[in-house]
Parts: C-alpha cells; structure tokens; sequence
C-alpha cells in the first residue's frame, strides 16, 4: 500500500470524527506554509445575509481556527470565505463585486485562498458564472456541507485546482463541531434547518432545503453549555421557529421547548426568530405570558396588509387573521414591541392593495419594521407571474411606507422615555467614546456612558431621552 492508500484507509467514515481527522491533516499543510512565510496564516469571514448566516459563520471560523488560522481583519488574509445570500438581488450582485475586487488583492498574494459557500452557491447558474468568470476562486460549497470546510481545504491544497461541493439536500445534522462565538455573552442558537413554505417570493426554500428541527436534547445541552461558557442571552433560530418539532420522532411543540429552554439555570434572556403568523399558537402565546426570560419582543412579518396579495404571496393567513393575533398577543402580554417585515411591489400590487399594508402598519404600529423593494427571484412562482409592477410607483410607494414606518416607531419606542429599564451591555459605542450601546428587552438600544467592564452584564439604565428607533440614557447606580 503506498502512504497516500495508507491515509484514505484512515479517514474515519462518520461524523464528527471525519472533520476531526481533516482539522488535524489542514494543521499540518497550515503550520508548514506558515513556517515557509515566517509568520501564522490568517482567516477572514465575511458573511451576508440573515441569523442563520451569521451563526453558520461562527462554525466555519470556529473550523478555521481549529485548523490553524488565526482570525485576520480584511479580506487581506491568507483565506478569505464569503457567506453568501440570495433572498434579494442585490445582496446577489455585491458578492460579485467583493469577488472582483478580490481578484486583484490575490495577484498581490497568489498562496491566498478565496472560498464561497452560502444560499447564493445553492444556484446552479451562479456556481456556473463563477467557474466560467471567476476562475481566482478556490472553493465553493454550499448550505447543507459547512461541517466540512477542512475536508474542502484539504483536497483543495492536495489537488491544486477549484474545489467544487454542492449538496442539493440533506437529513444529517452535524453536532458537536467548534464554534467560535462573535459575542462571549450572547449567542444563536439553530434549532431548525431549512423551509416548507414556499412563500411564493422566496428562495430560501430552495437554498436551504427541507425543514429539518434538532432534537430538544441536542439543543438544551449545547445552551447548557453556552450558558456555563458565560452567556445570557439566547437566540433560537430558525426560518419557522412556530413548526418547531412537527416532524421529529417524538413530536414536541415550539412552546414546550421555549419552557424547558427557560429552566436552564443562568440563562438570563430568550429570543427568537423568526414568526410565521399562520403557526403561531395560542401555547406559545401563553408561555411567553407566564415566562421571565423570554424577552418581550416579537418579530411577526406581516409582507402585506392586503389579503388579496397575502394568497398569492402563498402566506396562508388573511389582513383580519393578522390583526387578530396582534390583539391577541398584545392581550396576554401588553407591553409587547412587535416588529416586521414588508415587502413592497409584489406583482400585481395595486394602490389599494398598498393602502392596506399603510392601514396594518397604522393599526398595529410596530416599534419597527425592516421593509424591502420586492426582487425577482428566478425558480420562484411570483417571478412568472405577470403585471410585474413599475420601478418608479413601487419607489413611490416605498418611500410613504418608510416614513409611516419610521414616524410611527419614533412614536412608540418613547412609551418607554423616563422609565428605567433592564439592559444587556452589548458593545462600546462606536460612535461616542466613552459611551457602551446595549439592547431592551423590547430589542430597543440604548447609548449610554459606561466603562467596558460592564459588557456583558444586564444593568438598570434609564431612558432619558427617545431619539427615533434609540434612547440615549444613563446608567442607574445600583449601590
Ligand atoms: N422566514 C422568514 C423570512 C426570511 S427572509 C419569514 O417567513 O418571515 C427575510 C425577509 O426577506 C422576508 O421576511 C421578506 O420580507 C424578505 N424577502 C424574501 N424574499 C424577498 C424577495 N423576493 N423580495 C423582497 N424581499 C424578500
Ligand atoms: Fe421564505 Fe416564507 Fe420560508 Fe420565510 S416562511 S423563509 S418568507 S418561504
Ligand atoms: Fe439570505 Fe439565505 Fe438567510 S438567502 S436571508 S442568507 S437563509
């Protein structure tokens, strides 16, 4: 047997020992390149997109860093990935932008590695521009085989040419990888992968696969462990989080799991993202009313206020449901902020249909909304369908429902001007120094004066003073 036979008959054949067995074998080829340079390799992430992305980042880099990168600053580093994002064009067209740009950095560097993963890699037509069009990538892989970047790096080190693995799905869920948290204090925390949906608009289903939820187990001892590793506050991620547990062996509800999520010890703050409106249940409703730690923040995206737009958004709930549930929750817990999401020029959107969305924002009055330009996603329904609305009117129409938006948020986040309030210190504030920037419980933030050591720690601070979506505000003494 020749050595390189020797070593394929070594590789472990499940996970996660095989990425183990990877991680090691990249430490090596890392640690002799860096010894021919005469200083360490360095990493660089950049990720697009949404939660899901930003936690499935904190996994590559938790890989890197075990395969022996140190975390660089910018994209002049010895391996750059960038996480990529599909839901709209133009978090498309940046990508190949960067890519571009990074063309030139690697005639500078010609050992870096560039490397794509993410929603956009999901597309068959974009893996093909890149072979053709981008041919400075090393690797590309995409949603469902992030556990195996070493893997990945290693064939592409060993073969010396582009590096292509796209899974089109999958049922495994990789545990027990590093990760490397962005924040020590806080952390995501996926409890399911993928979506059923299919929103007719949206192309997640179709990156992200089928809805797949963890076991509850896997998930409360992955918080334990955050929690004895100094987090506060958890963010449970997934694109339907109300279907959690539907199609597990022994089927568990959202609700239940929120409710022995809420027993582990030390763990200060629940959250959670995000809220289809149609599976939102009155169980839930309840815990959240009798919970402590559950934050009392919602994220319910509305997309439209008119029925007629919600059934061909393939939403499954009407205008009225909507406001109903509103009522309801706001019942059980009243001093709940809501917040959303709305998608503008859906085809076919008429006047009227728009002054519905404008009448949902006026009623339910949200502390604030994330509102998008409708994009054509290629492969989805609504991207055939015709009456595709024009660019000025949906412009026009975009920026009433902004300013509604935004003056009705200014309105109601200064409910809370003049109280004091619980606040996790999440930062220093970058743009006043001396200053720290943290969250409400309502996902509000605050700027206030304060001293770094504080970050982390949940303190009293009083709101003195609403500043539109902000408050400006000053620490409570407390002894
Ligand atoms: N699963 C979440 C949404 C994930 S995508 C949910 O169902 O709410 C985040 C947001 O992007 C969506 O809520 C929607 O408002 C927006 N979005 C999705 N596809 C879009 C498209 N084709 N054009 C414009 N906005 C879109
Ligand atoms: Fe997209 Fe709808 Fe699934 Fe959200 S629920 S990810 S909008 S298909
Ligand atoms: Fe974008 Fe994928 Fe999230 S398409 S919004 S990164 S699931």
């Amino acid at each position: 047997m020749t050595q390189e036979n020797n070593r394929m008959a070594e590789i472990p054949a499940t996970e996660p020992a095989r990425q183990k067995y990877f991680m090691k074998l990249v430490r090596e080829q890392v640690a002799a390149l860096s010894q021919k340079k005469g200083r360490p390799l360095t990493c660089f992430i950049s990720t697009f997109g949404c939660q899901m992305n930003a936690r499935d980042s904190e996994k590559l880099l938790g890989i890197l860093l075990e395969a022996g990168f140190v975390q660089g600053t910018d994209e002049h580093s010895d391996f750059v990935l960038y996480n990529t994002c599909t839901v709209r064009e133009n978090a498309n067209l940046k990508v190949y932008g960067r890519l571009g740009y990074l063309n030139g950095v690697k005639r500078k560097n010609p050992d870096m590695l560039i490397a794509l993963c993410g929603c956009m890699m999901q597309e068959p037509e974009v893996v093909e521009r890149i072979r053709k069009s981008y041919r400075h990538v090393d690797i590309i892989f995409g949603t469902h085989n992030i556990f195996r970047l070493a893997e990945l790096i290693y064939r592409r080190l060993e073969e010396r040419k582009m590096v292509v693995d796209i899974w089109e799905g999958t049922d495994a869920i990789v545990e027990e990888l590093p990760i490397e948290r962005k924040y020590p204090f806080k952390s995501g925390v996926n409890i399911m992968f993928g979506c059923n949906n299919f929103c007719s608009y949206c192309i997640v289903p179709y990156v992200r696969g089928r809805e797949r939820s963890r076991n509850p187990e896997d998930i409360l001892s992955e918080i334990k462990n955050l929690v004895s590793d100094g987090v506060v506050e958890v963010m449970l991620l997934g694109q339907n989080v109300n279907s959690y547990g539907k199609t597990l062996k022994e089927p568990i509800s959202f609700a239940r799991l929120l409710q022995r999520v809420e027993q582990i010890d030390g763990l200060e703050r629940i959250r959670f993202m995000t809220s289809h409106p149609k599976d939102l249940s009155d169980e839930l409703i309840q815990v959240m009313a009798s919970s402590k730690k559950i934050c009392t923040h919602l994220h319910l995206p509305l997309q439209s206020g008119s029925s007629r737009i919600l059934k061909l958004m393939n939403r499954r709930y009407t205008k009225e449901q909507y406001l109903e549930l509103v009522d309801r929750l706001r019942a059980a817990v009243p001093d709940i902020s809501l917040t959303t999401d709305i998608i503008v020029g859906f085809p076919g959107e008429t006047e009227e249909d728009f002054e519905e969305t404008l009448d949902v924002v006026r009623r339910v009055r949200y502390d604030s909304a994330f509102t998008f330009i409708y994009s054509k996603r290629t492969g989805t329904p609504a991207a055939a369908m015709e009456n595709q609305v024009p660019e000025a009117v949906v412009k026009e129409r975009f920026d009433r429902l902004l300013k509604e938006v935004q003056d009705i948020a200014a309105q109601v986040v200064k409910r809370h001007e003049g109280t004091i309030q619980p606040v996790l210190v999440e930062e220093t504030d970058t743009h006043e120094p001396g200053f720290l920037t943290g969250r409400l419980s309502g996902n509000t933030v605050v700027h206030f004066r304060g001293e770094p050591s504080l970050i982390g720690k949940i303190v009293p601070v009083s709101l003195d003073e609403a500043k539109g979506f902000y408050f400006m505000g000053s620490l409570v003494n407390t002894d």
